[in-house]
């Protein structure tokens, strides 16, 4: 059956005490909204509605950054769920397929979990994810009879023997759309919060001879965020699950603690990654790396044999080819190193092309920017760029060229050439002794 995805994300999010709406604050550098898509993209989805409200042009950004197609619907005023769920009807017109509706602050829902509830679909006609709670505190109690579930009670609404129940509303439901609006349009908010309650669609079904029936998950997956400090956990969680599948795909972690992945950091077999090594979104790893430690990465791609840092720093579109080197405090953007090239020490690559096999010598910057415009620096292969070269670029150095250390290139250098662009050196013979004496006389009167 096809799905669509309702994805609610209307609620301020009090708790987070932020100008930012809550379901954009990150986890893994992704904001936990994404997290929910990406849940929900294992269904396939037709459509994609996001419903929110406070922060809403912030909160569309940041969504259709992943995904483009997706529909936003506004709630402009936090009435409830339910309320929040029938905004998203004009964005699903036309639509006669599987609605699932998911919160933009659960981010750790399993893709074989929404697999289950759609398979369970088949056979009722409500489905509610749950869980049992260990410590079921605020939570919606799911109250079955026989197999049904007969009825979801808000902890607000619900009698102490209610509140016994451990069996706890995640918040996810599934129904075929027009069954889902239909069940909506006969919600009140008539209970104890004054609300539109997503959650009495179950009672309602129930009494218009409907099924209903409870798909269970682990706790952890329905792990829902309404401060700093359960972002923080759940933060925590994630690094805990990205290390334990990194090792379990045979990556190398020295110190796993330590070592910190983004939502779609990807990692080839047999890679080394050393201690405090900090993944930023958009890296791609090959097989047989070896990150050591203390690296920064981000949007860049590391392949095969290839060694980075200590120390290093990998900016955006950072494209390192087999076997390539990168030394302690070196920083690469906007750059293509080709195989087997080195820039072991000190240096700034910034939109360059470095040719196979050319070495960087320590120190060397390409002056990339000239406070304006930024511009290309281009070196050959088999290269020796000396140490504390400047490449003001634009500027290229053709293949098998070298520069002697020091020198401040600014007009491109032919292949097989030597460019030496810096001052003659003089020797004073005897300057520096009677340089000292001098001085030294003058500090012994005090002066
Ligand atoms: C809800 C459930 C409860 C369940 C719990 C799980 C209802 C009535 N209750 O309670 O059974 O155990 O989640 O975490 O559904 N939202 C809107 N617009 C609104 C109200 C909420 O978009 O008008 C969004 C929020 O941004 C949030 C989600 O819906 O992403 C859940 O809302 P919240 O107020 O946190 O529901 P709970 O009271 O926790
Ligand atoms: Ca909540």
């Amino acid at each position: 059956m096809a799905t669509a995805l309702i994805i609610l994300g209307a609620g301020m999010g009090t708790r987070m005490n932020s100008d930012m709406p809550k379901v954009l604050h990150e986890i893994a550098c992704a904001p936990m909204l994404v997290h929910a898509m990406k849940s929900g993209a294992a269904l396939d989805p037709k459509r994609t509605v996001i419903v929110a409200g406070h922060g809403a042009a912030q909160v569309e950004k940041a969504a259709k950054a992943f995904d483009p197609d997706l529909v936003l619907a506004i709630q402009s005023e936090q009435l409830g769920t339910a309320h929040a769920v029938s905004q998203a009807r004009d964005a699903l017109d036309g639509f006669a397929g599987d609605v699932l509706v998911l919160y933009g602050d659960t981010p750790f829902i399993r893709p074989e979990t929404l697999a289950a509830m759609s398979a369970a679909r088949v056979t009722h006609d409500v489905v509610v994810l749950g869980f049992e709670a260990a410590d079921p505190g605020r939570y919606g109690r799911l109250i079955m009879k026989d197999d049904q579930l007969d009825r979801i009670v808000e902890f607000k609404d619900a009698s102490d023997e209610e509140r016994a129940v451990t069996l706890c509303n995640s918040g996810v439901i599934a129904a075929q759309s027009k069954t889902l609006f239909e069940l909506i349009d006969a919600v009140s908010n008539d209970n104890a919060a004054g609300e539109y309650y997503l959650t009495d669609i179950i009672g309602i079904a129930r009494h218009r001879r409907l099924t209903a029936t409870v798909v269970r998950c682990d706790e952890a997956e329905t792990l829902g965020i309404n401060s700093r400090g359960e972002l923080a956990e759940a933060e925590a969680l994630f690094q805990a699950r990205a290390r334990s599948d990194a090792q379990s795909d045979g990556v190398t972690l020295t110190a796993p603690n330590t070592v910190f992945f983004a939502h779609d950091t990807v990692v080839g077999r047999d890679t080394v990654i050393e201690p405090n090594v900090v993944f930023g979104p958009g890296v791609t790893i090959e097989s047989g790396a070896t990150i050591r430690a203390f690296s920064h990465l981000e949007g860049c791609h590391v392949s095969r044999g290839a060694v980075i840092g200590p120390y290093a720093r990998l900016r955006p579109g950072a494209e390192l080819a087999e076997n390539v080197k990168i030394g302690n405090f070196v920083e690469v953007k906007n750059a293509q190193v080709a195989e087997g090239a080195k820039v072991n020490h000190l240096s700034y690559i910034g939109d360059a092309a470095v040719g196979a096999r050319s070495n960087i010598g320590a120190g060397t910057i390409t002056c990339n920017y000239d406070g304006v415009f930024k511009h290309k620096t281009t070196i050959g292969e088999d290269v020796f760029i000396g140490s504390n070269t400047m490449l003001v670029a634009p500027v290229t150095v053709g293949d098998g060229a070298m520069t002697g250390s020091g020198s401040v290139v600014t007009k491109d250098v032919p292949p097989g050439d030597l460019a030496v662009a810096r001052a003659k050196q003089e020797n004073k013979a005897g300057f520096a002794v009677r340089l000292f004496e001098k001085l030294k006389a003058r500090k012994a009167k005090g002066s």
